[in-house]
């Protein structure tokens, strides 16, 4: 059974002023390309093609008109919109249609995953066909995250949302793979105090029935959610960086599509021609030399 993937770009978690935002900042840009494109690209890199995109009722014409149908890409796009953020497994709820009898993925719409490696960690949790599979990365405040704790064997012993007192210093990224019984478990959760459906509540119930695997992202990897007016200019640097300096493309859905095989150098060419006589056209098109 394919494995699904939902990419949740509503109004949660976001720590911008609201004031500065004319629009989800999920379609801002990060250095070269839309925030969206960075999760977008770790989903396809997951080998992951049929994609549904959570927004806002308001900003869904706006994602709509960047991304299309997804053939571009060969993927295929559905739009569903989360009218209120009430937490990030109301995705599962939304989504139910969509994912029902299927494994799937969630990412949160901020995500910005970037690491030599990060296809196989994605394959390997795309490849684990019962429970989930948690992504997580160590950050130096924990307490704004979901923190997983391990014991001396590397199992998962506890998974505490937001917690004063951080017991490890691995946050739970907003990166999930479930298996399809996710969305008979999501009908479990009750709001929490502030109102949300948890994910750290659906992971909990995958923790107790001891069917959680965690994937440890390295010092060797970043990881950025964008959720600040500080880490959003600091991914942006980032990417400018590593891109000027390897002269290769960070997280570019048409370069992942084309490695893919799922869309050929003529369409590769279309897709660089769109942008014109950018460094960004002029990388995609270093492709194909
Ligand atoms: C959410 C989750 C949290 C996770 C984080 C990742 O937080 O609730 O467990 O660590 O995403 O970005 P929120 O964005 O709602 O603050």
């Amino acid at each position: 059974m394919s494995r699904k993937g939902i990419i949740l770009a509503g109004g949660a978690g976001t720590r911008l002023h609201p004031l500065t935002l004319v629009t989800s900042k999920q379609l801002l840009p990060v250095y070269d390309k839309p925030m969206i494109y960075y999760p977008l690209s770790a989903l396809m890199l997951a080998g992951i093609r049929d994609i549904m995109i959570i927004t806002t009722p308001h900003d869904q014409a706006a994602f709509k008109h960047l991304l299309g149908s997804g053939a571009q890409w060969g993927v295929r796009f559905e739009y569903a919109v989360q009218p209120a953020p009430n937490g990030l497994a109301e995705a599962f709820v939304i989504g139910a249609d969509f994912v029902r009898g299927h494994p799937s993925c969630l990412i949160l719409g901020d995500n910005i995953l970037y690491g030599h490696g990060l296809p196989d960690a994605l394959h390997r949790a795309s490849s684990r066909a019962d429970g989930a599979t948690v992504f997580s990365y160590a950050v130096d405040d924990p307490q704004r995250y979901g923190v997983i704790e391990f014991d001396g064997s590397d199992d998962v012993v506890s998974i505490e949302e937001k917690p004063q007192q951080p017991k490890s210093n691995w946050a739970a990224i907003g990166l999930y793979f479930y298996d399809a019984e996710v969305i008979e478990l999501v009908k479990q959760l009750r709001p929490s105090a502030r109102g949300e459906l948890e994910i750290t509540d659906l992971n909990v119930l995958y923790m107790r029935q001891r069917r959680m695997a965690v994937e440890r992202l390295g010092r060797g990897f970043a990881w950025f959610d964008a959720g600040t007016h500080d880490s959003l200019l600091e991914a942006a640097e980032f990417v400018r960086v590593l891109q000027q300096r390897q002269g290769q493309l960070v997280c570019s859905p048409d370069e992942v599509a084309f490695h893919n095989g799922w869309i050929d150098a003529d369409a590769l060419k279309a897709l660089a021609a769109q942008h014109g006589k950018t460094q960004y056209a002029r990388r995609l098109l270093d492709n194909l030399r």
